[in-house]
């Protein structure tokens, strides 16, 4: 059974064709990246109509990649949830129109449910020993989910914690931002982390009131910026604000942002990557006691970052702990297609009234 997936809820517009829910056959991911570099962040209206400049080439070439014609896909899933409400419309709205020009039913995905599946994708069948502990950190969301598995056909999805404010992605593209580094941040941190001592600076993250496995990142940031402050910084910033604004594709090498930051400021980042990152783990290992769970997954644009997959290795956690390889970590449609296979499995489809959701609850 072939199963084209299509997701455009923030700025990638992606297509992929996977087969029975484990092998993946074609996966085309068309970034915005030099859409949306310039202003820092993602344009809402900018992506919607990059959106609708590269669906229908990006999905023509997921079936062509993938070896097949329209005619022998047997379900379209699209992502309705949550995301940009413009940005999701793009491909709800063509998704509706493929499934019912080609006869096949519609399965509609939440954002966050695929990319719990981009990591049980990846597994062989019945790998993944559930109940598990899934933490979904993104630019967008950082959410904590107990998930079961109920037969072949159904998983069940309880969520356990949420950022109150910031995603964690978020928090690690806006302190790049504000010491000068391009968009998005998130792997320039990771990378220039590494070059710095994470115990310089003792951030500290404050204790949650109600939920304490909720999150909350934006005090870290308010914390780092009156570092900025005090340490007089902004000469040091303004020279990377250059080195990102004159460098070829706007992305300067590891060795020129090297050259354009000091050893202290290398400390300030890899101290505020630990206080994100320990923040991750404490509230994960404290969700995966609580609730007995047999498994780890993490997932999301954060699942990339080198220090959270060390702390998670090894023997520091008593758990299997599954990531997604790289390629899976960052929005893409092969994780839509593999969460909707369940669904069509079990015939859970989506009619025509599917609606694109800002803030669609799994
Ligand atoms: O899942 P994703 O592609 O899109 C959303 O759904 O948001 O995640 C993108 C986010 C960005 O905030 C980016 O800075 C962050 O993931 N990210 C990272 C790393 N790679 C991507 N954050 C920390 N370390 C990384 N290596
Ligand atoms: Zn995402």
């Amino acid at each position: 059974m072939y199963l084209l997936g299509i997701e455009t809820s923030c700025d990638e517009t992606a297509a992929a064709v996977v087969e029975s829910g484990e092998r993946i056959l074609s996966n085309v991911v068309a970034s915005q990246f030099d859409v949306h570099r310039r202003y820092g962040g993602v344009v809402p209206e900018l992506a919607s109509r990059e959106h609708l400049r590269a669906i229908v080439p990006v999905v023509r070439q997921a079936v062509e990649e993938a070896g097949l014609a329209y005619r022998d896909l047997g379900a379209v899933a699209v992502t309705c949830g949550p995301g940009l409400v413009g940005s999701l419309l793009v491909g709800v709205s063509y998704a509706k129109a493929l499934s019912l020009s080609l006869g096949v039913p519609l399965i509609g995905v939440n954002h966050i449910e695929g990319h719990i599946h981009a990591v049980v994708l990846e597994q062989k069948p019945n790998e993944v020993p559930f109940p598990s502990l899934a933490l979904v950190a993104s630019g967008g969301h950082t959410h904590m989910f107990y998930v079961h598995r109920i037969g072949e056909g159904d998983y069940r999805y309880e969520l356990l914690g949420r950022t109150r404010d910031d995603a964690a992605g978020e928090a690690f593209d806006k302190v790049a931002k504000l010491l000068g580094f391009s968009y998005p941040g998130g792997p320039i941190i990771d990378r220039l982390a590494s070059y710095g001592n994470p115990e310089a600076i003792r951030f500290t993250v404050p204790r949650m009131k109600g939920n304490e496995l909720d999150f909350s990142f934006s005090g870290l940031k308010t914390a780092v910026l009156r570092h900025v402050q005090a340490a007089g910084m902004e000469a040091e910033i303004a020279r990377r604000r250059e080195l990102a604004r004159s460098a070829p594709g706007g992305r300067p090498t590891l060795e020129r942002w090297l050259e354009a930051t000091p050893q202290p400021t290398l400390d300030l980042v890899a101290s505020f990557q630990q206080a994100v990152t320990e923040e991750l783990v404490r509230h994960a290992l404290r969700a995966a006691v609580e609730r007995d769970v047999r498994s780890l997954i993490i997932s999301g644009g954060v699942a990339s970052n080198s220090r959270l997959r060390q702390r998670f290795s090894g023997q520091a956690v008593p758990y299997p702990v599954y990531f997604p390889s790289l390629r899976l970590s960052t929005d893409n449609a092969a994780m839509i297609a593999a969460a909707a296979y369940p669904k069509f499995l079990s015939g859970r489809f989506s009619d025509l009234s599917l609606a694109a959701e800002a803030s669609l609850a799994l």
